[in-house]
């Protein structure tokens, strides 16, 4: 049985003395919930990803609490432009790829000369670190194959029995995961979008490249940046359709594949266009982009739960954080996505 605390000194100096042990502890950041090990300790990082089902060869991001623990975890200093970024947005949800410092383990970063690094904004997240005194491998806190954690309860649902303890902070902020930036070389590239949107960045560096793969698929024999995207990700049990185009015409052409589905279904949809659905059963993604990125990962992991078969997502905009949220609504669409 996995035990479930609130941060306190006493469950904060308890999560340190596993991680000390070479225990693996879930727990919250801004972004996502992460499933944690000392970022040094081999043995430690193997239970991570035998608790998650993880392929071996995806490497796991490193959080650090203060910005002078890059020292610990990056090879030479950091080049100017990401000193920028770290100045801008941490802590928070941005992880920058840079060069490998020689105690991180291998296992950590997959054999890569690289390491994903990250100073995350939650103050539990920060106050365990600090209390760990060393950096923390964590990728998010889901059974490989779900969508990522934003409560306690979902990373209990999946982590039940697999790990000692969660910290629980509460629901995370932002929904999503951080934005993984490939900061080694210049333009600086997106991997994966998230909280620090492209347009942030290029407000603090004048340009930003956004990869190919980040709205559509891997083409055959295309190598992945990021080990992460070549794998499928988070697939609902259901089908999954994406409509885009203008708010009636998707409106209408949703309402059009809905009514010809057998079995159960939901829409997903922005709170303002509820209405144009009628009395059709609707998930409410909320007021905009922000809004749709904090509910969407609980959305999708309660439409398993009520084992929807069909579910007719709006496409949202994809400016600022509404990137994201289509990365990630395409992914697990499997990028099946009707223009009308
Ligand atoms: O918000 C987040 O980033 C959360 C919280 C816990 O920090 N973590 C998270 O980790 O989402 P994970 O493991 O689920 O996703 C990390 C992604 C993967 O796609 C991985 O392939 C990529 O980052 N990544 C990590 N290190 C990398 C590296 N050295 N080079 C390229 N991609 C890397
Ligand atoms: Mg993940």
């Amino acid at each position: 049985m996995t035990r479930v605390e609130k941060p306190t000194a006493e469950t904060l100096s308890l999560a340190a003395e596993l991680i000390r042990k070479g225990e693996v502890v879930a727990f919250p950041t801004e972004t996502v919930y992460g499933l944690g090990a000392s970022a040094c300790d081999p043995d430690a990082i193997r239970k991570i990803f035998a608790a998650k089902g993880r392929p071996q060869d995806n490497p796991l991001i490193v959080h650090i609490s203060s910005i002078e623990d890059i020292r610990k975890v990056i090879k030479g200093d950091m080049p100017l432009h990401a000193q920028k970024l770290a100045e801008a947005f941490w802590p928070g949800p941005l992880t920058m790829i840079l060069p490998k410092g020689d105690s991180i383990s291998d296992v950590c970063t997959a054999g890569l000369d690289s390491v994903g690094v990250r100073l995350p904004e939650n103050e539990c997240a920060r106050a365990f670190i600090r209390a760990c005194g060393v950096p923390i491998a964590a990728p998010s806190a889901n059974l490989s194959g779900k969508p990522s954690p934003t409560t306690a309860q979902h990373v209990f649902n999946d982590m039940n029995g697999r790990i000692p303890l969660i910290l629980d902070g509460g629901p995370a902020g932002v929904g999503l995961e951080s934005t993984v930036l490939d900061a080694r070389f210049k333009p600086v590239r997106i991997l994966r979008p998230g909280g620090v949107t492209p347009e942030m960045i290029a407000s603090v560096l004048g340009e930003v490249e956004v990869d190919g793969s980040v709205l559509k698929p891997l083409k055959q024999n295309e190598v992945a940046r990021s080990p992460g995207m070549k794998y499928k990700h988070y697939a609902p049990q259901g089908s999954l359709i994406i409509v885009k185009g203008s708010e009636e015409s998707v409106a209408q052409k949703i309402c059009e594949l809905y009514d010809a589905q057998e079995g159960s279904k939901c829409i997903l949809a922005l709170e303002e266009h509820l209405p144009l659905y009628g009395t059709r059963f609707c998930a409410n993604l909320g007021k905009g982009p922000g809004e749709a990125a904090h509910s969407l990962f609980g959305l999708l992991r309660e439409m398993d739960e009520q084992k929807v078969d069909a579910i007719f997502s709006e496409a949202v905009e994809t400016e600022g954080i509404g990137l994201a949220v289509m990365n990630r609504l395409g992914r697990a669409a499997a990028f099946h996505i009707i223009e009308v």
